[in-house]
This record gives structure tokens, C-alpha cells and sequence, in this order.
């Protein structure tokens, strides 16, 4: 399989189903509408929506409909970007290779067009339009998955505490760090790929083994990030590099060290990999996917 080319493929419609699904900018309010376009258009790896679209395929789903929850979750993940990036947060600079959107747009743009993505992604999986055609016990199902994982215990959950945790030097600890891991980041992965699941119409069983993969993708990804803080390359990763140290960040590398935190993100891949043994073929992207998220330089 094809692994960039895959990718490529599935960015490409998600982004056309996120251009559909956004305001315009000629309508009012353009700044806002602006701002919005600005960071979602900013590039991205799209790594949820793909997530959710290949979790789906994996189960035998029919991946046209489901890009509207796919870019409802692109959505909320790009106003979470907007909103820790702000100077109260981590004040960085730089995001998605261009200046982060309080830079383009001031403060309050950047914190209007982090709400207004947050409030329109519901708005699409409450409301997603007759092309995605869901049965309304399943649309339901998929948003308040889709609101937990984002919510207080979920990726707010973790943000906060990654807020409280700065600067906690030797006081770190592995279930602390752990904690802002699984909800900052892990929370929308699992959340991603549950959703992919359901509307894809997999059994119980599949369920539970895409859930458990979805969660140790998503720590996965965060160790990742971490180290991808420390020796990635800023202009590949488009993001400030060495904010975590300067922060004080809890983060796996600031626990254990880089080359524990890549040991410890490999053999959460290699779990991943083993809750996919019981799909076949199908699930062939979702093994290369957590490949890449452990392996990638961006
Ligand atoms: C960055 O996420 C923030 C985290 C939750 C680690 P991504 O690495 O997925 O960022 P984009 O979407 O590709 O810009
Ligand atoms: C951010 O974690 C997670 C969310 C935005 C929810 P980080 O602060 O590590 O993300 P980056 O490194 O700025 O992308
Ligand atoms: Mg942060
Ligand atoms: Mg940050
Ligand atoms: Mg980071």
C-alpha cells in the first residue's frame, strides 16, 4: 500500500468537504469567515478525519458519508490549535507554517474564530444536510461521542492540567503526564476513530478493538509531538520547535528522555497493531497510519 498516496487522496477530500461546509468569506462576517478559512486552510495533516475515514473503511463502511463528521472533527481540532497557541496558552507563533492566527488577526479574531469552528462542528453533526443520509439514533450517538472527547473530560480536560503542570520540574509524574496525553490529544484520536467505526456500522466486538486502537494511536501521536518539539525540523513541522523545554511542558521526553519516550511510542504502535490481527485487508491504512504517527518528521 501506497501510504502517501493514500493520504494525499483522503486530505483531498476532506479538504473539499471542509470548503464545502465552511462560511464563506464574501459573506458576513468576513474577518471572521477570514480567520476561520485561514487556519483550517493553513495545511494540516488531516490526521483525524483520515483516521475516522479509514477506521470506517476498515469495517466496510461507505466512506462518502461520513466526511461530514470528519470535517466537523477537523473543525474542532483546528480551533483547538487557534486557542492553545494564544499568548494566555502556549503563546506560540507559528502553526501550520504561517504565523498562528492572534498574529494575522489580533486576540479577539483568533478566539471568536476558535468558538465559531467549535460551535459550527456541532451545528454539521446535529444538522449534516440529506447527502448523509444517518439514521438520527447514530447522528446523535457520533456528536455526544464527539462532545465528550472534546469537552471537560476530554481534550479540555488535558489542556487544562498541561496549563497546571508547567514548570513542575522533578515533581513530574508518569500518571500526570500520562493523564494530559490521553485528553489533550488522545481523546479526539479514540473519538475519531470510534465514530469512523459506528458509522461505518461495525459489530461490538470491532468496536471495542478500533476503540483500544484509536486510544494508544492517540498517546502515540502525543509522544510524537513531543519529540518532534525537541529534534524536529521547524520548517517540515511548520510549529515553534523547543517551546516545551522553555516552558516547562509535561511531556514524555521532559519524563524520560528521547530515546525512552520513541521506545515507549513504538510499543504502543505495536499494541495498536495488535487489536487490528482480527480485521483483515481492510484495515491495511490503519496499520500504516499508526506506522506514520510514530515515525513522522512533521
Ligand atoms: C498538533 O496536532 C496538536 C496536537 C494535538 C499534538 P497535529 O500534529 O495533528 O497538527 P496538524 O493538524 O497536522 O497541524
Ligand atoms: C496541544 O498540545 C493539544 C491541543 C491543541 C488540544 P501541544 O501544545 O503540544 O500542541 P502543539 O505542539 O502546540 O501543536
Ligand atoms: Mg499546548
Ligand atoms: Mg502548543
Ligand atoms: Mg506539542
Amino acid at each position: 500500500m501506497d501510504l502517501p498516496a493514500y493520504l494525499k487522496r483522503q486530505t483531498t477530500r476532506v479538504d473539499d468537504a471542509l470548503d464545502r461546509f465552511l462560511p464563506d468569506e464574501e459573506r458576513m462576517p468576513h474577518l471572521l469567515h477570514k480567520a476561520m478559512r485561514y487556519s483550517i486552510f493553513a495545511g494540516g495533516k488531516r490526521i483525524r478525519p483520515i483516521l475516522l475515514l479509514a477506521a470506517s473503511e476498515a469495517v466496510g463502511g461507505q466512506s462518502d458519508r461520513v466526511l461530514y463528521a470528519a470535517s466537523a472533527l477537523e473543525m474542532i481540532h483546528t480551533y483547538s490549535l487557534i486557542h492553545d497557541d494564544l499568548p494566555a496558552m502556549d503563546n506560540d507563533d507559528l502553526r501550520r507554517g504561517r504565523p498562528t492566527s492572534h498574529k494575522v488577526f489580533g486576540e479577539a479574531h483568533a478566539i471568536l474564530a476558535g468558538d465559531a469552528l467549535l460551535t459550527e462542528a456541532f451545528a454539521l453533526l446535529t444538522d449534516p444536510g440529506d447527502d448523509f443520509a444517518v439514521a438520527p439514533a447514530v447522528q446523535l450517538r457520533v456528536a455526544n461521542i464527539i462532545a465528550r472527547a472534546a469537552g471537560a473530560a476530554g481534550m479540555v480536560g488535558g489542556q487544562i492540567v498541561d496549563m497546571e503542570s508547567e514548570g513542575g520540574g522533578d515533581e513530574l509524574d508518569l500518571p500526570t503526564v500520562e493523564y494530559i496525553h490521553t485528553h489533550k490529544t488522545g481523546a479526539l484520536i479514540r473519538a475519531a476513530v470510534e465514530v469512523g467505526a459506528i458509522l461505518g456500522g461495525a459489530d461490538q466486538r470491532t468496536f471495542k478493538a478500533l476503540s483500544r486502537y484509536g486510544e494508544l494511536a492517540g498517546l502515540a501521536f502525543q509522544i510524537a509531538d513531543d519529540i518532534l518539539d525537541v529534534v524536529g525540523d521547524q520548517d517540515v513541522v511548520g510549529k515553534d520547535i523547543g517551546s516545551d523545554e522553555a516552558r516547562g511542558k509535561a511531556t514524555y521526553v521532559a519524563l524520560f528522555g528521547l530515546s525512552e519516550a520513541q521506545s515507549r511510542a513504538d510499543e504502543l504502535r505495536d499494541m495498536a497493531l495488535e487489536t487490528l490481527e482480527s480485521l483483515g485487508e481492510k484495515a491495511e491504512p490503519l496499520r500504516q497510519i499508526v506506522n506514520f504517527i510514530v515515525a513522522r518528521t512533521s
